[in-house]
């Protein structure tokens, strides 16, 4: 898929609030960190299109961004990180699970997952509770430029077999890096064949 246009459209913490067009919609979740912003200005080829920092917890709010004027981007604040106040913890909470439970636009979730670390057990658990909720997804493994393709396939084999401990199949997945641009057509044509359907 080629991206034409990609532009920033509205910021908010309230899913009621969302864009009201029934565009098709794709959204980024994932631990504080892992590179969802990274990763859409590497997918859309806009460099500062999300806000991205070398501090977790740079993503606050739910972002959606128009693609070639017929389907939406969508950056989520990051789950998971230990130094966001409890309170501004429990708000992004509330809103990612309302977002997810209610946003009916959404075709599918992208949860991205940092390939160098072994599964843990709030993304885990966070899949558990999508499955749960009915909400398709699919998992990305992101900074694949940090290793060296034999331990991409060995962490992958690892996710696997944990996964497979709760889930009949292995969900589909992909490899990315914002920095080299690993998996970008890949991702792009999923959601093309997605938008078709
Ligand atoms: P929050 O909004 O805080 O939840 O973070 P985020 O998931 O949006 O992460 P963000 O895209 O802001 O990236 C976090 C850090 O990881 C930044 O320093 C990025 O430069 C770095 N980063 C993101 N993706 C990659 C990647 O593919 N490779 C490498 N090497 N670094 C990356
Ligand atoms: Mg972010």
């Amino acid at each position: 898929m080629h991206i034409k246009s990609a532009e920033f459209v509205m910021s908010n913490s309230d899913v009621a609030k969302c864009p009201k067009a029934k565009l098709p919609e794709y959204a980024f979740i994932g631990r504080s960190n892992v590179g969802k912003s990274s990763l859409i200005n590497m997918l859309t080829a806009r460099k500062s299109l999300a806000k991205t920092s070398g501090r977790p917890g740079k993503t606050q709010l739910i972002n959606h961004f128009l693609i070639n004027s017929n389907w939406h981007l969508v950056d989520l604040p990051g789950y998971g990180y230990a130094r966001v106040s409890k309170n501004a913890k429990k708000t992004f909470q509330k809103f990612i699970t309302e977002y997810f439970s209610q946003r009916e636009q959404l075709v599918s979730a992208f949860v991205l997952v940092d390939i160098r670390h072994e599964p843990q057990t709030i993304d885990l658990e966070f899949m558990q509770w999508l499955g749960e909720n009915g909400v398709p997804f699919s998992i990305i493994f992101t900074k694949a430029d940090k290793l060296k393709p034999k331990a991409i396939l060995r962490n992958i084999e690892a996710y696997k077999a944990v996964l497979l401990e709760t889930w009949e199949e292995m969900p589909n997945y992909f490899i990315t890096s914002s920095s080299n641009e690993t998996g970008k057509d890949t991702v792009l044509e999923y959601i093309d064949t997605l938008n078709d359907n």
